[in-house]
C-alpha cells in the first residue's frame, strides 16, 4: 500500500475509534424495547422478581457473557424479543445458567464473613465470566501493578 494512503487509513481508524469511544450508548433498539407481562417459568431467581428487574439481569448476562439473548433462549437474532419463546427451557446452556445462578448464590453465601458491613463481597456472573462465555484459567499476559 502506498505510505500515504496507509497513514490515510491509519488516521481514519484512530479518528473512528476516538469518536467512538466517546458517543454516548447508541439509542435503545427498538425491537429489544420489550419487557413480558409476566414471568412463567422462575425456579432459581426470586419468585417474586419484577418482570423489569428480570429484563435487566438479563441484559446484565448478555453482558458479562458476551452473548444474545439466543444463547440461551430459543429465538431469532434480528426478530422482536417478543417472537421468542422464553417459556422454552429446553437449551442446555438455559439449563447451564440455572446451575450457574444456584453456585453464584452459594459463593456469596460462602464469602459472606469476608466482607465488610458496609462492604459486603459480592460474587456477580461478571466476577468469573468477564464478557467471555469461558472464564479464564490463568491471570492476563500483561501483569497490572503488583498491589502493596
Ligand atoms: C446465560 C443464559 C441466559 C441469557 C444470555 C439470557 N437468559 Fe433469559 N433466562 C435464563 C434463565 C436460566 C432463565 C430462568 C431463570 C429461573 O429459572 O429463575 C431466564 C428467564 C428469562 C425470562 C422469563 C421466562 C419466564 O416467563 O419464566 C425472560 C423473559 C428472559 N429470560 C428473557 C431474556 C432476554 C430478553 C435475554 C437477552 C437480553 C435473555 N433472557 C438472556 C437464561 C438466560
Ligand atoms: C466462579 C466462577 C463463575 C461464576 C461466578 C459464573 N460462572 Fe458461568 N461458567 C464458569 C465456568 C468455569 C464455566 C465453564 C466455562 C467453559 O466451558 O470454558 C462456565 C460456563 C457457563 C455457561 C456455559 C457456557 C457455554 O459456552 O456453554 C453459562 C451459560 C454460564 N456459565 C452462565 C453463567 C451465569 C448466568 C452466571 C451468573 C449467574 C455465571 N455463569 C457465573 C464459571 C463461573
Amino acid at each position: 500500500m502506498h505510505r500515504g494512503v496507509q497513514l490515510a487509513v491509519v488516521a481514519v481508524t484512530v479518528a473512528w475509534v476516538g469518536l467512538y469511544a466517546q458517543q454516548p450508548a447508541p439509542p435503545a433498539n427498538p425491537l429489544e424495547d420489550w419487557t413480558p407481562d409476566m414471568l412463567h417459568s422462575i425456579e432459581v431467581l426470586p419468585k417474586d422478581i419484577t418482570p423489569d428487574a428480570l429484563m435487566k439481569l438479563m441484559k446484565d448476562w448478555n453482558a458479562a457473557l458476551n452473548v444474545d439473548c439466543v444463547f440461551c433462549h430459543k429465538g431469532q437474532v434480528g426478530k422482536p424479543w417478543s417472537t421468542y419463546d422464553f417459556t422454552d427451557v429446553g437449551k442446555k446452556r438455559h439449563e447451564v445458567a440455572r446451575l450457574m445462578v444456584k453456585s453464584t448464590a452459594g459463593l456469596n453465601e460462602t464469602f459472606k464473613d469476608l466482607g465488610e458491613a458496609d462492604e459486603p463481597v459480592k460474587v456477580t456472573c461478571a466476577s468469573c465470566h468477564r464478557r467471555s462465555r469461558h472464564p479464564e484459567i490463568t491471570p492476563p499476559a500483561a501483569a497490572p501493578k503488583p498491589e502493596k
